[in-house]
């Protein structure tokens, strides 16, 4: 079953740990848009292992890893990242780069480090040019891993859009960097991905035809999605389903089955609106226990409340088929558990539009906790009674079921559960 993995609250839900799970078991794992914002945590023969751009599949030799064209690549970090991986034994022979991925340059994360210092309203954004890059693609002056590999072509085509830039910084007061040097780099890397440059689309409609499995690999959550999300506090691509087509050119039909990942809890990372945000010591445990600190950035992560009205959103924009909780063990020493069943104000309505939501007071509804300690669990049946009440009533109240619940950072730690 092709299926897709997404990411259904603010981004960090655990999709690396869902997906690594997943993905031995397709011929082809894809990432279809973001970028090295991303971070995607992994445990690798008993080291963590933290991806930005590379897809999960990298881990299983037998299975392609693509990069497909909804992907914004910094090539200098995809270099890295790659020799990274190798250094930890895995030959990446099976790695794919769409010749069509925009490429983010040495100005686009400049300019997101000048904007984010001087915007009258802070996004928090990871401060690695994600929102500059997709401006170019719509702004219709983008370049492309492609432009990278012939020199003349990359050379003719960054000097208009260096200029362009020039006259942006120097209209924010500040001092452009040398480029010539940050070219040769590009073009050094532009050499090393050489090897792995193809068109992916082709790539992929091939398998699809081919009835291989392919696995979707979402990056950040639906909440943070540029139309959908908390606008304007959300990363610059579509973060929803909506992206797997753009993103790599397989259409509707190459989708069975939808998995929307969500912790057992809510965490975000950056500013805007959080209606269940706790700035208690619930919050504060919550944090230590479930490491909530970002692994792209370090940043402490803000945690509250699983929302449950923002998680029924979720389902809905993205037609989730199950759930995927992670993360349940981090409740372990609760005494209760909340979760939001309603807003007060608005019209007790989800509108994600960023104002609107500032403007809602959650409504709870308390459950017990088990206090007891999940992680050696194997089996659905022996979890405790209060773990299936929690669950059933997030199902209960979204109406999918969950199909899957993480119960600690290991593969192994992962109960699924039969329909
Ligand atoms: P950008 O994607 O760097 O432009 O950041 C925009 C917003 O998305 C900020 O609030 C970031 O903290 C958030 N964000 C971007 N990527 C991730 C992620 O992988 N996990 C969680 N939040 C993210």
């Amino acid at each position: 079953m092709n299926t897709v993995v997404l990411g259904l609250q603010w981004g960090d839900e655990g999709k690396g740990k869902a997906i690594d799970y997943l993905a031995g078991s397709f011929s082809v794992v894809v990432r279809f848009q973001g970028g090295h914002n991303a971070g995607h945590t992994v445990y690798y023969q008993g080291q963590k292992v933290v991806l930005h751009v590379l897809p999960s599949g990298i881990f299983y030799p037998a299975c392609s890893a693509v990069i497909a064209n909804g992907v914004v690549v910094q090539p200098l970090q995809l270099v890295e990242e790659i020799r990274n991986a190798r250094a930890l034994g895995l030959s990446l022979q099976n790695l794919a780069l769409s010749e069509n991925a925009p490429l983010i340059l040495p100005f686009h994360q400049e300019l997101d480090v000048v904007f984010e210092d001087s915007r009258y309203q802070r996004i928090g954004t990871t401060r690695r040019g994600i929102g500059p890059a997709y401006e170019d693609v719509i702004g219709r002056r983008a370049l492309f891993m492609g432009d990278l590999l012939r020199e003349d072509v990359f050379r003719a085509k960054i000097a208009p859009l260096a200029e362009y830039y020039q006259r942006l910084f120097s209209a924010h007061g500040h001092p452009a960097g040398n480029l010539d040097e940050a070219i040769d780099r590009y073009l050094s890397a532009g050499a090393f991905l050489r090897p792995f440059v193809c068109n992916t689309t082709l790539l992929l409609q091939r398998a699809f035809a081919a009835q291989k499995e392919i696995l979707f690999e979402g990056a950040q959550g639906t909440l943070l999605d540029i139309n959908l999300g908390t606008y304007p506090f959300v990363t610059s691509s579509n973060t929803t389903i909506a992206g797997v087509f753009s993103g790599t050119g397989l259409s509707h039909k190459a989708v069975d089955r939808v998995i929307g990942i969500t912790k057992a809890y809510t965490t975000r990372v950056g500013e805007g609106p959080f209606p269940s945000e706790l700035t208690d010591e619930n919050g504060r445990l919550l944090r230590e226990r479930g490491n909530e600190y970002g692994s792209t950035t370090g940043r402490p992560r803000r945690v509250g409340w699983l929302d449950l009205v923002a998680l029924k959103y979720a389902v809905q924009v993205n037609g989730v088929d199950s759930l995927f909780v992670t993360k349940l063990d981090v409740l372990d020493e609760l005494e209760e558990i909340q979760a939001v069943v309603a807003y007060d104000g608005r019209g007790g309505l989800f509108s994600p539009h960023a104002d609107a939501l500032s403007d809602v007071r959650p409504v709870y509804h308390a459950l017990p906790g088990w206090q007891k300690k999940l992680g050696a669990i194997e089996r659905f049946q022996d979890l405790p009674r209060q773990v299936h009440e929690y669950l059933r009533f997030i199902e209960d109240f979204v109406g999918v079921r969950v199909s899957h619940v993480s119960i600690g950072g290991e593969r192994r730690q992962t109960i699924e559960i039969s329909g």
